[in-house]
């Protein structure tokens, strides 16, 4: 399982998150889906730890494995996202 227990986040001015919280249990399957700049990629970023959140916590169960392919194609340009 992966939670989202009170999420707030904060960039600069912009409040993407106040008081958030989800659970994703296993076997679900979710979409995202939002206006640009609403902070997908910014709640994506806190689970996979290259972000924290500016209160509240992200956790994963032990033994979740995520993967994760970030909207900036970057080093995987030209590549298959299956291997
Ligand atoms: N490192 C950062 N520093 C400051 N502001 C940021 C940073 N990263 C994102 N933002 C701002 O936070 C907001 C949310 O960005 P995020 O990339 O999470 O949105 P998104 O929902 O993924 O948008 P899109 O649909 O365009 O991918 C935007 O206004 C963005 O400009
Ligand atoms: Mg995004």
């Amino acid at each position: 399982m992966i939670r989202l227990d009170n999420i707030s986040k904060q960039h600069g001015q912009q409040l993407l998150f106040v008081d958030a919280s989800a659970a994703l249990h296993r076997g679900e399957k979710v979409g995202l889906v939002g206006p640009n700049g609403a902070g997908k990629s910014t709640l994506f970023r806190m689970v996979m730890r290259e972000e924290l959140p500016d209160e509240g916590q992200v956790s994963i169960d032990r033994g979740v494995t995520v993967g994760y392919f970030s909207q900036d194609v970057g080093e995987m340009q030209g590549k298959s996202a299956v291997a």
